[in-house]
């Protein structure tokens, strides 16, 4: 067994090191990643010239107490620090927003100086802010960032937020340029470049048309149905995947026009591989619009943050009360509705909300909590210092008090170590990157879980409580017979395991005693077996784009790769990664498999074949069909953009807005230049569809920018 185990890990590990080397900027599967989240501005300080630039002097704060200045952060610094990342673990960097930010001081409400050091606020997205590049704004640092994380096998994931500038109110007025050309500003708004609508408040954060069109905290909001300020994001995203980002967390998805956000993803993903994940807040899985946030993920191929799940995980682990059945819960509701739940980017803490160590200053249990989502599914995101375990915890560590700078880089932390650790175990066993997840034993401090990609397993254990260990009787799982040792180490107290023989997947543990706040691993990298897929990224994509599919056992020598029965061109081809083009196929869902050479046939993973580039379009239907309270509108036709005339409020498009009732609206994504037929749906709060009457509707979709569509519900 030992033998057989320690085998495969080195093959394992030699086919990841090459695969780092070929593949740093294909992107589009992380599901092997530890991503680690950054505020350049708070990271370190590698350039003292560029700390207070002539064209926005005095935002700096050299003596770093006023907490909304800029502290000296910045690319090259982040540069400096790649060796100490790499040591840890970390194979990708999801830095703030790096783009140009507003350039002058807005005083806050006691008169201190305040400034965009989080990056939030964008003047030119398509130039490099001067705090952490250069006071030319050039993409000179950028480059040298991104082709010193390359070479270190790191990813360079950008946040991007498209949802606004910005103050409205205030600064600059929400002014905007296109790489140093002034477009536009809020206040003098004749081209219709942002909505002028409130702030988001009370109801409205639960109300689809104001959480979409409404203000958020006086940003000025973008306009994306507008021609220009669609064009002008697109390829300011473009831009920066020339400049070989790898992924983006999409700001703020949640208020951004749902609909154009499905055109953008695809826009990046017509320029390359990426890897695209959302900030769309929510507390739990109750939220009013969770509904709507999975049918967004499964639909746009924008992943999303997992917030229900880092509400589970701070409870459960920051609080004596919370139990594991809170996590369990999530995990298995999530499961239920997201198609690619192993996408889900999760987290402990990050710069919104106050660090773990604020809430509960007890470092096995951070120990755990990092333990847990590494080991989890969904790709783990560590915010930066989590393993220095900074902490500030003035005003209960909230904003700006969870964005200290980083106090030190000591590679010896059992939390540096603890990474460096899951991080590799996450990359060679497949079970934890593609794997199901299943509960083996639960009470309320304790939580085992099992992990399992066809044979290959691990199951881990954590036992929160500070000091009552438990007698772990009854433990059955689906790792072979034989005796496994802690992958741990006994990093966190874990031992070995003995599992002997039994049937159906239960093979029986011999009862032990798992310690007070103990963390063990044991795991299981089966060796040879057929090819097996794990991962297809983007999720959906019209002919031509690339698709990266991760997994095994593809072997040395390329074979086929076929969407349906239709043979794709194979881009490249390694024994765990593949990036194959979509074929000229018919718009629809696909099987996508991998044929080894020899003739081996893996396991079949689903792809939306898309009719064309996506081309967002503003629908509106005039007095639709009496709706009353849970009945809305959707819009369906006979494109897979259009739902295939489905009548569900999953498989429709919507539901539509209606801020001027009986008029609806939506903005959609439909395929480029094609003539499409659609039609109008009243869906039911209980699921009666009435449909309107009449020929379908028949509209030709430009060939680029935007377009818009007015029609009356045909009675
Ligand atoms: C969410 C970000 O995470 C937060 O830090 C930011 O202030 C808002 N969006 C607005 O961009
Ligand atoms: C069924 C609907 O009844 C009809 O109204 C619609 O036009 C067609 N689907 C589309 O083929």
């Amino acid at each position: 067994m030992k033998t057989t185990t320690r085998r495969t890990l080195f093959f394992s590990l030699l086919a990841c090191a090459c695969l780092l080397a070929q593949t740093a900027a294909r992107a589009a599967d992380f599901k092997r990643e530890t991503v680690y989240q950054i505020i350049t501005d708070r990271f370190f300080d590698g350039s003292t010239a560029n700390n207070n630039p002539a064209q926005s002097s005095g935002l700096y704060d050299a003596t770093k107490t006023n907490w909304r200045a800029y502290w000296g952060g910045d690319l090259a610094g982040i540069q400096q620090k790649m060796s100490y990342l790499a040591g840890m673990g970390v194979t990708a960097i999801w830095i703030s927003p790096p783009v140009d930010n507003l350039n002058t001081n807005i005083p806050d409400g006691s008169g201190n100086p305040t400034a965009s050091y989080h990056g939030y606020q964008g003047r030119d997205f398509k130039r490099v802010e001067e705090h952490f590049g250069n006071s030319a704004n050039t993409w000179t640092d950028f480059d040298n960032l991104v082709t010193a994380a390359h070479s270190s096998g790191i990813k360079v994931i950008i946040d991007f937020a498209p949802n606004h500038t910005t103050q409205d109110n205030a600064g600059e007025f929400g002014a905007f340029y296109d790489n140093g050309t002034f477009l536009g500003n809020y206040t003098n708004d004749t081209n219709g470049y942002f909505h002028h609508n409130a702030n988001i408040s009370g109801g409205g954060w639960d109300d689809r048309y104001q959480v979409e069109y409404y203000t958020l905290f006086d940003l000025a909001d973008l306009n994306q149905e507008n021609s220009t300020v669609d064009a002008y994001l697109k390829a300011s995203a473009t831009l920066f995947q020339q400049h070989g980002v790898d992924g983006f967390r999409i700001d703020a998805v949640k208020h951004v026009t749902w609909g154009w956000e499905y055109s953008f993803a695809n826009s990046i993903f017509t320029g390359g591989d990426s890897f695209l994940f959302g900030e769309w807040y929510q507390g739990n899985t109750n939220d009013p619009l969770y509904h709507d946030s999975y049918k967004f993920a499964n639909k746009s191929g924008i992943s999303l943050l997992d917030f229900p799940l880092n509400t589970a995980v701070r409870n459960v682990f920051g609080s004596a009360n919370s139990n594991f059945s809170d996590i369990d819960a999530v995990i298995t509701q999530e499961a239920s509705n997201f198609t690619w739940d192993e996408d889900l980017v999760t987290f402990i803490d990050n710069h919104d909300m106050a660090r773990f160590l604020s809430i509960n200053n007890n470092q096995n249990r951070l120990h755990e909590a990092l333990a847990f989502i590494e080991t989890a599914r969904g790709i783990p995101c560590i915010y930066y210092g989590t393993e220095q375990y900074l902490h500030n915890d003035t005003s209960g560590g909230t904003d700006p008090y969870n964005r200290p700078m980083m106090s030190g880089f000591s590679t010896t932390t059992t939390a540096y170590q603890l990474l460096n650790k899951l991080s590799t175990l996450r990359r060679n066993n497949p079970a934890i990157a593609y794997g199901s997840m299943a509960q083996r034993w639960i009470n309320p401090d304790v939580y085992i879980y099992e992990r399992k990609f066809f044979g290959s397993v691990a199951l881990v254990a954590i036992n929160k409580n500070d000091v009552t260990g438990y007698s772990i009787t009854g433990l059955n799982t689906s790792l072979p017979v034989g005796t496994y040792s802690d992958n741990l180490t006994g990093l966190l107290g874990g031992s070995s395991i003995t599992v002997s023989t039994g049937t159906g997947g239960n093979n029986p543990v011999t009862a032990f005693t798992l310690p007070a706040h103990t963390v063990a691993v044991w795991q299981y990298t089966e060796g040879a077996a057929l090819p097996q897929i794990g991962s297809i990224g983007p999720v959906a994509g019209q002919p031509g784009v690339k698709v990266t599919i991760g997994g095994r056992n593809f072997g040395a020598t390329q074979g086929t790769v076929k969407f349906g029965t239709t043979t794709a061109v194979v881009n490249s081809w390694t024994a765990t990664k593949i990036v194959a083009t979509v074929p000229a196929v018919a718009n629809g869902s696909y099987n996508v498999t991998v044929t080894a050479s020899g003739g081996a046939v893996s396991n079949g993973i689903a792809f939306t074949a898309l009719t064309a580039k996506l081309i967002p379009v503003t629908f509106t239907v005039f007095n639709a069909s009496p709706t009353v309270t849970g009945d809305y509108i959707f819009l369906t036709g006979n494109t897979v953009e259009l739902g295939s005339w489905a009548t569900t409020w999953d498989g429709a498009v919507g539901p539509m807005l209606a801020p001027n009732y009986p008029n609806w609206f939506l903005n959609a994504s439909v395929p480029a230049g094609q003539t499409i037929q659609f039609k109008f749906i009243k869906i039911a709060a209980g699921g009666a569809v009435t449909w309107e009457a009449g020929a379908n509707h028949t509209y030709t979709v430009p060939a680029s920018g935007v377009g818009f569509v007015n029609v009356n519900w045909q009675y």
